[in-house]
């Protein structure tokens, strides 16, 4: 059988995604190739949320003609995902040695298609159609992934797509309509993870707060959001919950109060803010205001000061003036963020934002995200001094990524926390000193180390 190759770029979705249709391959036979060099068929899941994503991908995908085309021509090259979905047949014109396009309602016919392609049946495969229910199909998980060892989190995939419309974002033209699956059959999905041996789960969409809004009824007051985190909270052996990503507006009492109630939600939230500036967050189409983005992150602090927030942030979005960006920096200061993402505003075709006058040249956006992440360094540095000294808890995952003689694990807060340990450790919930802090990284002591 042909071995496979998938290179993924973007976000956490991607990844999860990418995930399930190299497991959907090796299930029927293929197996996972160590590098392009030596695949059978190699395929870049892509990201369109910024421009210089999608030329990354076509970069890597000219790249791949010239090089391992030329001396391998029977290779298969395929795209899949957000720039598969928003371009189609486009990227066969433009780059004629692809053969497969698999837009994002399609990953679960990869096995389908690549199979025509072998025999002959098809030569070159564009499917970026809609498909009802294609949100369940995204099910299948490789455990294993990179590393020798076993997993320890996994990502389940709950709802595909976002209705809200943000005037800069492409994703509701690449992901579609708000598509949410239904509760037990996610429940199913990560208690069979459980009894893998993962111990975290993240649960991943577009806007995961609204999921099974338009199918699940509020009950006592709970959202069908925050119904799921109770389903999956029932689950016997799984140790932490976590979910990315959410909207603001999601966050109700309700979730807000779900933190108090269930243990295994962790005090970590990823809460995209975007702007400081009441003006930016309008012609965003953001559907909040600075003072209720603020008053979501109090009461969230309040029912846990040890909270760890992080944010995403566009600079640069037409007609920022230096007073809006000014507000944005407050924002940031008020917040005090552990971590906040920043991003140069980057139009994005067929989005209301693109045509919006008083699109800024590149130097103020160059200009604006280094002030900005002076500021976010700044801040979280003080975050990460903070811990030094103290015992927290962590999960480990396994070997730290830059130096793999020793072992990785996270905070409930969400942060990287590197020691001396070995393979024995991982999957162990421990109590770790903190001994140093580096950039969004800790140490810990291996001295100090309290196995539970
Ligand atoms: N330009 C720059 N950043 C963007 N994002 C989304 N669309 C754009 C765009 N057109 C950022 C937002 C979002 C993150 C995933 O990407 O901050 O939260």
């Amino acid at each position: 059988m042909p071995s496979v190759y998938i290179k993924t770029y973007g976000c956490q979705m991607n990844e999860r995604d990418s995930e399930a249709v190299a497991a959907q391959l090796v299930a029927k036979g293929y197996t996972l190739a160590s590098s392009e060099a030596v695949a059978d068929v190699v395929l870049l899941n892509t990201c369109s949320v910024r421009d210089a994503a999608e030329q990354k991908a076509i970069g890597k995908m000219q790249n791949l003609a010239a090089e391992i085309r030329r001396n391998r021509p029977e290779v298969v090259l395929g795209f899949m995902g957000c720039m598969a979905q928003s371009r189609g047949q486009q990227l066969i014109d433009q780059l004629p040695d692809v053969d497969l396009v698999i837009g994002t309602q399609k990953f679960h016919r990869t096995a389908d298609y690549l199979d025509d392609i072998f025999a002959g049946t098809r030569t070159k495969v564009v499917d970026v159609d809609e498909e009802q229910g294609s949100e369940a199909a995204i099910r299948e998980h490789i455990l294993n992934g990179n590393t020798a060892g076993k997993s320890v989190t996994a990502f389940v995939s709950i709802m595909q797509g976002c209705n809200q419309y943000c005037t800069f974002c492409i994703v509701p033209y690449t992901r579609g309509e708000e598509r949410s699956r239904a509760i037990p059959d996610i429940v199913a999905e990560c208690r069979e993870l459980v009894g893998r041996g993962v111990k975290e789960i993240t649960l991943l969409g577009q806007i995961v707060t609204s999921f099974g809004k338009r199918d699940i009824p509020v009950k006592d007051g709970r959202s069908g959001f925050v119904q799921l985190l109770e389903a999956v909270h029932e689950i016997d052996g799984l140790e932490r919950i976590r979910f990315t990503s959410p909207h603001p507006k999601g966050y109700g009492d309700d979730l807000v109060e779900a933190y108090a109630r269930l243990p295994k939600l962790v005090e970590s939230a990823h809460i995209p803010v975007q702007s400081g500036s009441d003006r930016l967050l309008k012609a965003m189409h953001r559907g909040y205001t600075r003072e209720r983005y603020l008053g979501i992150i109090e009461k969230l602090r309040r029912v846990n000061p040890g909270m760890g927030i992080t944010t995403d942030i566009i600079v640069g979005f037409p007609g920022e003036t230096e007073m809006d960006f000014e507000e944005t920096l407050s924002l940031a200061r008020e917040v005090e963020f552990d971590n906040a993402y920043i991003f140069k505003y980057s139009p994005r075709r067929d989005t209301p934002a693109a045509d919006l006058p008083g699109q800024l040249p590149q130097e103020v956006k160059e200009e604006r995200n280094a002030r900005l992440l002076e500021l976010v360094n700044e801040i979280g540095a003080h975050h990460y001094e903070k811990y030094v000294g103290r015992q927290t808890q962590i999960l480990v995952e396994g070997p730290s990524k830059r130096n793999s003689i020793r072992m990785m694990g996270r905070t409930r807060s969400n942060k990287i926390v590197v020691f001396d340990g070995s393979e024995r450790h991982r999957g162990q919930l421990m109590d770790v000193k903190i001994s140093r802090a580096g950039s969004f990284t800790l140490y810990g002591d291996p001295a100090i180390i309290n196995l539970e």
